[in-house]
């Protein structure tokens, strides 16, 4: 499909996001009650971590502190609807290390605390990234002091939750294809000082500090279809099967999903890829979901339409592997999205990249999830 011209008329559209013929009745109901109410309306209408639970699979949503804690009603929606909580930063090194010598769990420990107090299980987002360092980084990391500063960052913030933890992502994002090396390994400070190796050291590491929890390897740009995904996903099969091997802890590959609504969700190169990480007999998880809808018309209805028809054939596609057993979203609701800030829209028109509006309400994509949630085979 080309971008900003749909196949699909309007009409076709808005029947895609409100018909329900043929679907289960708890969908209907779902579909004439929801769509349009406000949250609080809408609170009967059953939860996405619960059908997703009926199927074997734990949902779940990146979350902040600080919106949790000013906006109640968004609060609630994440426990009606989560069964995981991931922070969005809180774990990261800039908001983690105020300085070479310390830690600051504060904001951590509040999602942790707010998670279990609900009944959520809680996910560690990330461990090693070149993104979202503190300022001392750079200039206090050099050659001689890299090793020992990982390892300690690790053993200390894996040890800090050791044995509460769903998973950790223990690497983001470590393949990077235009930087050129044949391996694809992306250039970081951690590869320029430790080596390729640094992968190894801190999946060890976090393994000898929580031997329980599940150790990710997180990665981006997979989905797509077309040759620039078929190399990052190759690059990242052999980066896999040479962790693997070398009998490193990983326990799943974290596919973060950040869509773009015209994509085939569901093309050829992604199933083989999945199939291929499957027989390294790892887990797949989805971490980071939510459709861009930042090259559509502005039209809402065609917007909504199209975002949901793609959640709708990604988890159809990717809820048949097993082995896919947590699906998190990034974020709820599009009152609070990374999307429309990194995305501008060239209408100036407010990105809709998620389940809920900006005033909370259900739309089409809620829909579309529950109805792939409530069609998925039970694992
Ligand atoms: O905390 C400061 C705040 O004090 C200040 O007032 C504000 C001014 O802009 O900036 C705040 O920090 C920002 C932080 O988000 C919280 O909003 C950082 O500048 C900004 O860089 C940071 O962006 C985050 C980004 O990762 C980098 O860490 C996004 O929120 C977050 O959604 C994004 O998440 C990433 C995943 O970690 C990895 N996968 C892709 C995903 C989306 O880019």
């Amino acid at each position: 499909m080309s971008i900003g011209t749909p196949m699909l008329t309007r009409r076709d559209l808005l029947k895609l996001a409100l018909t329900t013929a043929g679907a289960p009745a708890y969908v209907q109901g779902l579909v004439q009650r929801g769509v349009g109410q406000t949250a609080d309306a809408f609170s009967s209408l059953g939860s996405l971590q619960q059908i997703a639970a009926s199927r074997g699979i734990r949902f779940g949503s990146m979350v902040r502190k600080k919106t949790l804690i000013a906006d109640p009603k968004y609060a609630g929606l994440v426990t009606q609807h989560c069964r995981v909580l991931v922070p969005g930063n809180e774990l990261k090194w800039d908001a983690l290390r105020p300085t070479p010598d310390q830690f600051d769990f504060s904001g951590s420990d509040w999602i942790q605390q707010f998670a279990k107090s609900h009944g959520m299980q809680f996910r560690g987002h990330t461990l090693v990234w070149e993104q979202a360092l503190p300022k001392w980084f750079v200039p206090t990391i050099n050659l001689d002091n890299a090793k020992q500063v990982l390892l300690s960052h690790i053993s200390t913030v894996v040890g800090h939750y050791a044995g509460q933890m769903h998973s950790w992502d223990v690497v983001n994002e470590g393949i990077e294809i235009e930087d050129g090396r044949a391996d694809g390994l992306k250039v970081t400070p951690w590869l320029i000082y430790l080596g390729p190796e640094y992968m190894d050291l801190a999946f060890h590491a976090a393994h000898q500090a929580d031997p329980k929890a599940m150790l990710v390897y997180n990665e981006n740009r997979l989905e797509p279809e077309g040759a620039a995904a078929e190399r990052q996903r190759q690059a990242v099969l052999a980066l896999l099967t040479r962790l693997v091997k070398r009998g490193v802890p990983i326990h799943g590959l974290g596919i973060q999903s950040h869509f773009v609504a015209e994509t085939d969700a569901a093309n050829s190169g992604l199933k083989r890829f999945l199939h291929a990480v499957e027989d390294l007999g790892l887990f797949i998880l989805i971490t980071e979901l939510d459709v861009r809808d930042y090259r559509l018309p502005g039209d809402i209805a065609v917007r909504d339409g199209m975002v949901s028809k793609q959640y709708y054939n990604y988890l159809s596609f990717i809820l048949k592997f097993k082995s896919v057993k947590t699906l998190m979203t990034w974020g709820l609701s599009d009152r609070y999205t990374w999307q429309p800030k990194d995305n501008p829209r060239n209408d100036g028109l407010t990105g809709r990249p998620l389940l809920f509006d900006a005033n909370l309400r259900p739309k089409p994509a809620f829909e579309a999830v529950m109805r792939a949630f409530d069609e998925a085979p039970r694992r």
